[in-house]
Formats: C-alpha cells, structure tokens, sequence
C-alpha cells in the first residue's frame, strides 16, 4: 500500500508569512495545471493500493466547482483501499456549500482547514482573508454536510501576541468541538512580506510558554499530543501524516511536491510555469542504508512514541542503539529507551530540533 500528495499551488490571496510553492489564483493556469497534473500521475503511478491521499497546497479551495470535479476525475485513477483517508486543504474565504458538496460526493472524509488564528488584529497581521465570526460559520456548514473528521491549522508566536491572547485562540478552538488541530510556532522565511518588513521572532522564552499552554490545555481537554505540534483526539490521528514520520515511502505530485518511492526522495520543480510546460521537472536523490537510518530516527523522534527498536532492526537489519551512540542523551534524559522505542523526553519536544541535531 501507498500514500499520495497532490500539492495545488493557487490562493486566492498570499499571506505575509507563507514560502510555500503558491501562486495567486488564475482560472487558465489552473486548467493547464490540472492537464500537467494528470501527465504526471500517469506517467509515474503504478497502480499500487492507495491508502491516504492529502490534497494540500497552496489552497485547493480557490479552484471552482468544475475544476473540482476535473480534479476528482483525474484522482479516479488511483486504485483507493476501502477505508482509505482523503484528505482535503480548505482556506476558511473559499469554503462554500457547493464545494463541500462536491467534496463529499468525492468521497474528501477528512478537512484541513486554514484558521491560523482567531484574533482580527492578528488576522491582518497574516495577510488572511476571514474573519473570527466565519471560522465558526464554515466550520459548521462543513459538521452539516456530513464531515466528521475536521483539523485547523493554527499559528502563534506573533509580534505583540501575548500569552493571554493565545489561550483565547486554543480556547475557540476548543469551543469548535472538532478532533485535531496542528500548531505552528510562527516562522519568519525570507522572501515573506513580514521578512521584508523586517519583523523579529518572539522571545524563546514567550515562545517556549506559548508551546506549554498549547499542551497543557489541549491535553487537559482529552487531547492526545501524537507528534510535537499535532494533537487529535483519539482515532482521529492524521494517518498520511503518521506515513511521513514513519519514514514510509509516498508519491508526491504536482508543483513543488516531494515524494519519496523505491528509496528515492525527489522534489518536484516550485515554478508552476516550469510544472505546466513540463520542462526541469524533479531533483531525485537516491538514499542509501545511512541516510535511511537517518531519516527513520529525524522523522520518527517527532512522534510522542518515537521510534520502535524492533521496526529499526527489522528494516535496517541492525540494533537501533548499536548503530547510534546515544548514550550521553539518555543519561542527560532528553532521550529515554522505554518500551522498545526510543523517543525524546515529553519535556523537551519544545527544543526537539536541538537533539535531531545529532542524526543530521
Ligand atoms: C501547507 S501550509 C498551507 C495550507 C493552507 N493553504 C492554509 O494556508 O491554510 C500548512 C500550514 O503551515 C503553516 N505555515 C505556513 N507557513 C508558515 C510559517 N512561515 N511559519 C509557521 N507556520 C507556517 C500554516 O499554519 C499553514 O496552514
Ligand atoms: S499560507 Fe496557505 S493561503 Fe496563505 S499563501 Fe501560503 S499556501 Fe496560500
């Protein structure tokens, strides 16, 4: 079995922090998008058991009902496992009836839903088209068009936001009464709108606060912390997510995606120009048995159970803890061999980047 991405690059407006591979929306661009799109499924698509598909962008909402539909009629290639997760990317501004409803009669069972936050100041801040009120509005059309399993995406670390201001956002959330939610620590990239206006990190310190309120309430609400930045109440864990940190391998189609198939990991070209006109197309590398080791502890310590030892060894043919010293973690207590797996201690997943560090 497999997992598919399919990235859609079109938004309708462009947010002051985003580096993603997006474009502003333009309805012929993405006809030939779409025609490009199919190419490439066909050419690289071997008909293996599809079990999660992820529609992300880029904002896979901006497209019209019609190319919706195209969409969906290019995806019935994939041969789908009976309870295969589809996941869809909606931005609150493009949500509609109509759209949900052709989700639906396409079989979407999972939204990913862009709120980034609820706070209006904060809003503009982003560069984000909705408001707090919509939030509530387009997530409750989507409960009563049947959709069951909903995820928003909510950011913080904001110049100016306070920790209070926070609290009310997870609270919100809370109140939305929906069984995931990713967080994200604002990044400033450059190239972004805020980078260019010359705006700074917040304190680490306010930084590292914001993460503990973040867990501590989301779990005080029978939230289950899967991965450092992921919470979902149970059964509702992200299973094309869990493919991605479980090292397991994936196609990725479209501009700007990545894929990871028969031990190659490639980049798609982030020039929709150059994906439509199907030329410079995608960087491949081929890993060998340590970069897939590494790959298996980077990926797999973001997880809250972490990286089984028994997996390792059936994979790699080798004793996790033989290949890697990781002695001088463990005794420090960042890390902890427990159960057979390995994973990083709850109390320091706010600086788990600091301890993947030694496996990069
Ligand atoms: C693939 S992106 C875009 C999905 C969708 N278009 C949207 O905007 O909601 C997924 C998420 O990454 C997060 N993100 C994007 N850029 C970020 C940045 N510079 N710093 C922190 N989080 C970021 C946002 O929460 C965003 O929803
Ligand atoms: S954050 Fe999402 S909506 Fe905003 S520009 Fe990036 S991809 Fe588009």
């Amino acid at each position: 079995m497999i997992s598919v991405y399919i990235h859609i690059p079109f938004c309708d407006t462009i947010c002051s922090y985003c580096d993603f591979c997006k474009v502003l929306y333009n309805q012929a661009w993405v006809d030939e998008y779409l025609e490009q799109l199919s190419l490439e499924i066909n050419k690289y698509y071997k008909n293996e058991i599809v079990k999660t598909l992820y529609i992300g962008g880029g904002t896979p909402s901006s497209l019209s009902v019609d190319q919706l539909n195209k969409l969906f009629d290019i995806l019935s290639i994939f041969n789908k496992s009976e309870d295969i997760e589809i996941t869809f990317e909606c931005n609150i501004e493009n949500i509609t009836k109509e759209k949900l409803n052709a989700l639906k009669i396409n079989k979407v069972n999972r939204l990913s839903i862009g709120v980034q936050t609820f706070n209006e100041k904060f809003l503009s801040f982003l560069n984000r088209n909705h408001t707090k009120n919509e939030i509530k509005e387009k997530i409750n059309l989507a409960k009563e068009i049947g959709f069951k399993n909903i995820s928003i995406d909510l950011m913080y670390a904001f110049k100016d936001q306070t920790l209070e201001d926070l609290k009310e956002d997870i609270n919100l959330f809370i109140d939305l009464d929906i069984n995931h939610i990713s967080t994200y620590s604002l990044i400033i990239e450059p190239n972004t709108k805020l980078y260019l206006n010359n705006i700074k990190n917040i304190d680490e310190d306010l930084d590292d606060d914001m993460y503990q309120a973040i867990v501590n309430t989301l779990t005080n609400n029978n939230f289950i912390k899967y991965e450092t930045s992921n919470f979902a109440k149970e059964g509702f864990e992200s299973k094309h997510n869990q493919v991605y940190w479980n090292n397991e391998e994936y196609y990725g189609f479209g501009a700007g995606a990545s894929g990871y198939i028969d031990s190659v990991r490639y980049e798609n070209t982030r020039s929709v120009i150059k994906y439509i006109k199907g030329t410079d197309f995608r960087n491949e590398i081929k890993l060998d048995q340590a970069e897939k080791m590494r790959y298996e502890m980077i990926l797999g310590l973001r997880k809250t159970k972490g990286v089984s030892k028994e997996l390792f060894k059936i994979k790699y043919g080798i004793d996790l803890l033989d290949y890697y010293d990781l002695k001088q973690l463990i005794e420090e207590g960042k890390l902890i061999d427990v159960d057979g797996y390995v994973k990083i201690d709850e109390k320091y997943h706010y600086v788990a980047n600091e301890i993947l560090i030694k496996f990069v």
